[in-house]
């Protein structure tokens, strides 16, 4: 379902700052810049005790700033992740659904709610929905500059953000354009429903790696690699031979509708990744799952908790990169008050 047609857009002067509906939003340099402020905001955003010098700036450079969270559909690590980076950054995050708690009841509709929500003047919304476009429909409908935390089987740049600052911490490497050169990154399971993947195949493509995508037929053909430009691998054994990263996807049962896939168990034998295939990855090899994760289907426990899993980094590395993209979206630039911290070389 797409949303963002039928509308005219009426809204008027947008706030300062910059949205953030797609990967195509960045530019490599763009991209660049934001991954090196998070990177500098690490520290902070994880609540190291050593950061709080530092943190004393940044903990004032939303002050007074209110953020619309709206997420009408199931989140746990990004919405909580938005809102203790809107809380790092000193600014305050109030949720709004248009349901039956809302006067939706009453028979407003949603864009009278959002116009209305508009009026009270956010300093920045983050949007996730069911249906694909919405980010981009609200930046026709509200002042306010707009995150897209998912919407539908569109993207999620912050998620592809998040997980290119985790392969670039893997690996050493600086945020620069080129930056993961010579990495083969290898995204599998269901790309086809995967925001997460349309946003990371762009995101990696556009930093450097060699991208190839892997998974049932239905889920990761040959036709998407095509559409993404790149190399599509037949099995799971043939995506992660030499792959220096493998990101795991779920099977994203609530979105089929004209496909069948196996059973669990089976879909596990032929696209899980299990500590065989783990072994056949480089031999500095990562691997990454945006979570949530169905253990025993894409992923096996032993490769969830065990030693190349960087899952929990990545939900570490991800209030960094949501703080750097809030005070974009809100105009403010935070190199100011991470001197010191290594934003860019
Ligand atoms: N990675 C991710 O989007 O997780 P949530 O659905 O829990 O936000």
């Amino acid at each position: 379902m797409r949303v963002g047609s039928g509308i005219a857009s009426r809204v008027g002067a947008r706030r300062p700052g910059w949205d953030l509906c797609e990967v195509a939003d960045l530019d490599v340099a763009g991209a660049c810049g934001l991954l090196a402020v998070a990177r500098a905001l690490v520290p902070i955003a994880s609540g190291e005790p050593g950061a709080r010098r530092a943190a004393a700036g940044v903990g004032e450079a939303l002050r007074g700033a209110i953020i619309l969270s709206l997420f009408s559909e199931p989140s746990t690590r990004t919405r909580l992740s938005f809102s203790v980076a809107a809380r790092r950054l000193g600014a305050d995050i109030i949720d709004f659904v248009h349901d039956g708690n809302s006067s939706a009841s009453k028979g407003e509709t949603e864009l009278d709610a959002l116009r209305n929500l508009d009026a009270m003047g956010f300093a920045a919304i983050v949007a996730r929905d069911r249906r694909d476009g919405h980010a981009r429909h609200l930046c026709g409908v509200m002042r306010a500059r707009v995150v897209n935390a998912g919407d539908g089987i569109g993207e999620h740049p912050t998620q592809a953000l998040l997980d290119a600052l985790t392969v670039l911490e893997a690996f050493g490497r600086e945020p620069v354009p080129g930056a993961l050169r010579g990495l083969r990154v290898a995204i599998c399971g269901d790309v086809r429903h995967g925001r997460v993947a349309h946003s990371d195949i762009q995101l990696m493509a556009l930093l450097g790696a060699d991208v190839v995508i892997a998974g049932p037929e239905e889920l990761a053909s040959a036709e998407l690699a095509r559409k993404y430009g790149v190399a599509r691998a037949p099995t799971l054994d043939a995506a992660v031979a030499g792959a220096h990263v493998a990101i795991m996807l779920r099977v994203q049962r609530e979105r089929l509708t004209d496909v069948q896939v196996a059973s669990d168990a089976a879909y596990h034998g032929e696209w899980g990744l299990n500590a065989r295939r783990v072994g056949l990855l480089d031999p500095r090899g990562v691997v990454l799952h945006p979570g949530p994760m169905n253990r025993g289907v894409e992923i096996a426990d032993e490769v969830a908790d065990g030693p190349r899993s960087r899952v929990l980094r990545q939900v570490t590395l991800g209030v960094a990169v949501r703080m750097a993209v809030l005070a974009r979206a809100c105009g403010v630039e935070l190199s100011s008050c991470l001197e010191g911290q290594e934003v860019a070389r």
